[in-house]
């Protein structure tokens, strides 16, 4: 599968042309590391293609360990235990699904030449740190980006500020989910934000990144696919069309595809994505699999924001719009089967939280939820609910995105989370649900209120499975209205062949 290379570790130069049968001597393995629900999706990806499945997080019951062949509970950052748990295994690829993980054991048994790490050691050592990706977008790829220093303490970001300006956005190096970010507007909110950072941070230290504030007209991941390319046998990347989404407190509220874009918009944010993918990949085979890259758009400008070389929250969207879900593209992927991304239908996304803290609660009001045309459910069976814990999402489809969106949002609106221990007042929660949440005035505040998401939530406050209320225009920050697309136009497929790739 591999040929060991001189100092440079393990360069991958072909991907094995067959895939074994499960609990044989024979299988083809994967190891999932993070079985949340994105991870699940991956599983049940796999499982389909008849390839022996191993789930790894950190607690037990996890979304993904719920179906696949084996599962372990293992804290992922302890390198220790991670490297026991590869080698027990032994599987063929290990697919990491979060960035708190080890990484240095990644690249050790990448070097070591028994595993496959995908899409790279390398790119998920990279990404999981804020610093090592921009540095490599800015410095090394020069990818249109916000202005941006680093800071060690609240002085360095005084002084960072100078070149970065007024509003900035300062946010812990490690971290994800909007954890310990905020938005600076003077010199006065600097101890705060490097407060807040240090204690949202992944790991001790409190490295920041201070980035300029972008006044973006909307933000879009655009999900880039490396995959082979059967006609040359060489790798290709591919382009889905591109998802807009909503954040609110650090993580997405809903997300839709495609998102309309200008052709010199859609041209600079493909051209983006293809360098920081191929940038991620080996030179070879090495570097196959889905990248979720993040960018924020101002009129025809695109700037690169960040990268996950994995699938992405908000291309759950993709569930009901792709002929080939993002999961499934991932998958292929890296058993170096061919993709497709035909978008088939406009679609959207609505999460729904969990509303209360608490274990094993469960969802009312499904049917009249799945009773709106063209919707579909995902419940993830998190074994634990917190009040704004992701626990599933509607996905639904129309002829075009604003209807789609309506409809998902209503759907994920009518599931109602309920407690299911005997103390709990249900009524309260049940009366509490159907209150409508407050929306942000603007999606910059959204930001800004992610210091708020520590603060213990309310048990009788109104549960976070809003997003706008019915018939409410569109929500701040998501650019243009979206168009009124019909589904027979909306194919975009643009591989470009390895050879081509711009770096
Ligand atoms: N420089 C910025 N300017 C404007 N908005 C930003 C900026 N950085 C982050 N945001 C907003 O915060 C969200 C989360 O930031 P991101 O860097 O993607 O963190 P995470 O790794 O937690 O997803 C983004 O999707 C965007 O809505
Ligand atoms: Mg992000």
């Amino acid at each position: 599968m591999t040929t060991n290379t001189s100092g440079s570790g393990v360069v991958i130069n072909a991907v094995p042309d067959r895939i074994g049968t499960p609990l044989t001597p024979g299988a083809t393995k994967v190891m999932l590391l993070g079985a949340g629900e994105l991870g699940k999706e991956v599983v049940i990806a796999f499982q389909r293609l008849g390839v022996e499945v191993i789930a790894v997080d950190r607690y037990p019951n996890a979304p993904g360990h719920q179906v696949a062949h084996r599962s372990h509970v293992v804290d992922m950052t302890d390198p220790v235990a991670l490297r026991a748990v590869i080698e027990a295994e032994q599987p063929d690829y290990v697919v990491p699904e979060i960035e708190a993980i080890a990484t240095e054991v990644l690249v050790e048994i990448h070097e070591e030449g028994f595993t496959e790490v995908i899409p790279t050691a390398r790119a998920t050592a990279l990404t999981m740190n804020r610093e090592g990706i921009r540095r490599l977008a800015d410095e090394r790829l020069g990818l249109p980006t916000s202005p941006y220093a680093f800071a060690d303490s609240a002085d360095e970001i005084r002084a960072a500020t100078a070149r970065v300006g007024y509003p900035c956005v300062i946010k812990p190096v490690m971290s994800s989910s909007g954890k310990g970010q905020s938005v600076v507007r003077g010199p006065d909110e600097i101890d705060a934000a490097w407060d807040y950072a240090v204690a949202g941070g992944r790991v001790k230290g409190g490295r920041v990144i201070v980035e300029g504030f972008v006044d973006f007209d909307y933000e879009i991941t655009l999900l880039t696919v490396r995959a082979m390319d059967p006609a040359t046998g060489r790798l290709a990347t591919y382009f889905c069309a591109p998802i807009g989404h909503r954040q609110q407190h650090g993580d997405y509220v809903e997300s839709w595809q495609p998102q309309p874009m200008s052709e010199v918009a859609l041209g600079g944010a493909t051209s983006v994505a293809a360098r920081i993918a191929a940038a991620l990949g080996d030179g070879r085979l090495g570097g196959r699999g889905i990248f979720g890259v993040e960018m924020f758009v101002k009129d025809d400008d695109v700037y690169f924001s960040e990268v996950s070389p994995r699938p992405h929250d908000t291309g759950l969207v993709t569930l009901g719009t792709q002929r080939l879900s993002e999961f499934e593209m991932h998958a292929r992927a890296i058993l170096g089967l061919p993709v497709d991304v035909t978008l088939a239908s406009p679609g959207a996304s609505a999460v729904i939280y969990g509303g209360l803290d608490e274990p094993a609660i469960a969802f009312e009001n499904v049917a009249a939820a799945l009773a709106i045309p063209e919707t579909d459910i995902r419940l993830f069976g998190k074994p634990e609910s917190f009040v704004r814990r992701r626990m599933g999402v509607v996905i639904a489809t129309a002829d075009d995105v604003g209807t789609a969106r309506q409809r998902a949002g209503d759907a994920a609106r009518l599931v109602r989370p309920i407690s299911t221990s005997p103390q709990a007042d249900t009524a309260a929660v049940a009366a509490a649900s159907r209150e409508p949440t407050p929306q942000p005035a603007a999606a910059q505040d959204d930001l800004a209120q992610t210091r708020m998401t520590r603060r213990p939530p309310s048990p009788a406050g109104p549960p976070p499975n809003a997003g706008p209320p019915p018939n409410a225009g569109p929500p701040p920050n998501a650019g243009r209205p979206p168009q009124q697309a019909p589904r027979p136009d909306v194919r975009l497929q643009k591989p470009v062949r390895s050879g081509d790739d711009p770096r």
